[in-house]
């Protein structure tokens, strides 16, 4: 461990001298005297940006030709140069994860150089192709496409909050290795948290019946809106919920595991219920979303199915102490939970709103060492990842974990969403982005040998 630590001292060192001086670094190869976006931008930016700045991508403009990245050259400088872009909140240095957008510290510089150059576009025939990207999926071409209900929103209309109903019928039960929430239109919809409904074939006649859409605000109990969305079986009781198999924020992309970790039992009969889809403010004009959801299928049954717990608000255990966050102060809590069996971390997400500042969260094991989770040191509401590790993360049976998180609900905060600043709580849960909320939710397997060995890395 201690060794380890060095290491990554040593990396830190490392990388930081080579920023000081090229020549203190044998790796760091000396920047282009003259940079074009033919032959040095066009290459970074096709790297990490135009998975999502390109017609189509998670963000409103592109970046793929020359002009439209002229046009951002200046800005595009900036956000690198701040680490605002490519998004990615957890701090490399602490704990590394799958596809984490990261760029180096070369490459931020040719960039920062190309906008003070004036921003040239070099030889034509230079200009590298474009990655070839899916089309209506973040990974490839699903197996079944189901659409949400289209839902209309007005012009100039606020936050929504709906839980929806997306059932389904199939041929036959079968296995799913990823269920995936492709959102209609990216400027409205915000996020997703989903679950699967699955009916005994015999238990439910028609899983179509019912309403698609409430709305939460309206309907203040959660049982009157899963018996107006027809959720319950047709003797009224209430058939099995598999939570979170379906869940969208924005840059999100569907991860599949090695076979047999994670995926699903799809029933014949069943009924995704996106338990929070939230859409964001409207500009001035009315309208549509059409979201879908692609399965894609699997022939292996999954053999380990992901399971899921999350500490802090409504979780396993309480935050400490309690999230009432009076108006011009900065607010620590924490939370604490002792794992009562070996498990294997698989993804961490990290959950707060707007005045959420920093997060962070490790596992101390009985031997008193400490095994690193996640570190956020700049919190971002609108990047809320579900964060998969390289190789999974054993904690021992005893071992506590702990999440740390510090609230800034002062006026020095420009994401605080009250001016004067105002007190902000938890009110069970409540989503509105303007409560809070502090969790830490984790997905695990129970522990077997090996674990730490198997790479969680996409399909190979
Ligand atoms: C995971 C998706 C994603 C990636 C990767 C990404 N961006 Fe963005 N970027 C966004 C979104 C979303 C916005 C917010 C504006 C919008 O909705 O289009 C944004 C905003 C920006 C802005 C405007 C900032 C502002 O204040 O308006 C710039 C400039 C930018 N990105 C440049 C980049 C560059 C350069 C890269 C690569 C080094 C990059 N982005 C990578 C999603 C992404």
């Amino acid at each position: 461990m201690l060794l380890k630590r060095t290491i990554i001292r040593l990396n830190l060192l490392l990388a930081f001298s080579c920023s000081l001086s090229y020549s203190a670094c044998k790796n760091e190869k000396r920047l282009p005297d003259r940079v074009t976006f033919t032959e040095h931008v066009a290459p970074i930016l096709y790297a990490n940006c135009t998975i999502c700045h390109r017609p189509n991508g998670a963000a409103h403009f592109s970046l793929v030709t020359y002009t439209e990245a002229k046009n951002y050259a200046p800005a595009i400088a900036y956000v690198v140069g701040q680490h605002i872009m490519p998004p990615w909140p957890a701090d490399p240095h602490y704990t590394e994860f799958v596809g984490q957008r990261i760029m180096t510290d070369r490459d931020i510089k040719i960039l920062e150089k190309w906008a003070q150059d004036g921003a040239e576009e070099g030889p034509k025939d230079k200009l590298p192709n474009l990655p070839a990207y899916p089309v209506g999926s973040t990974i490839g071409t699903p197996d079944m496409r189901i659409p949400v209900q289209p839902y209309f929103l007005k012009a100039y209309s606020g936050d929504r909050f709906l839980l929806v109903k997306v059932p389904f019928e199939l041929p036959r039960d079968t296995f799913a290795s990823l269920i995936e929430f492709v959102p209609g239109n990216k400027n409205v919809v915000h996020h997703v948290n989903g679950d699967m409904i699955k009916y005994e074939f015999d238990k439910k006649k028609d899983v179509f019946a019912g309403a698609r859409a409430v709305d939460m605000v309206e309907d203040t109990t959660i049982i009157h809106a899963f018996e107006k969305l027809g959720l319950p079986n047709d003797d009224g009781s209430y058939p099995v919920l598999q939570k979170s198999v379906v869940n969208y924020l924005p840059g999100a992309f569907g991860q599949q595991y090695p076979d047999g970790i994670g995926g699903y039992f799809l029933p014949r009969k069943g009924a995704f219920l996106l338990n929070d889809l939230h859409y964001g403010f409207t500009s001035k004009e009315d309208v549509w979303d059409s979201s879908y959801i692609n399965i894609f299928f699997s022939k292996t049954p999954p053999s380990r199915p992901m399971q899921e717990f999350q500490l802090g608000t409504l979780g396993v255990s309480p935050v400490e102490p309690d999230l009432i966050i009076q108006p011009n102060t900065i607010k620590h809590v924490s939370s604490h939970f002792t794992v009562p069996f070996d498990i294997s971390i698989v993804t961490v997400n990290p959950h707060m709103h707007l005045i959420g500042k920093s997060f962070k969260a490790y596992a101390v094991n009985p031997n008193g060492d400490t095994i690193r989770l996640i570190s956020i040191p700049r919190w971002d509401f609108n990047w809320q990842y579900f964060y998969t590790f390289k190789k999974m993360v054993k904690i021992p049976k005893g071992s506590t974990i702990t999440a740390e998180g510090i609230y800034d609900n002062t006026s020095n905060n420009p994401n605080n969403p009250f001016n004067p600043p105002q007190l902000v709580r938890d009110r069970n849960g409540s989503m509105k982005s303007t409560d809070e909320m502090f969790q830490f939710i984790i997905s695990y397997l129970p522990y077997q040998p090996g674990d730490e060995n198997i790479s969680l890395d996409r399909k190979q």
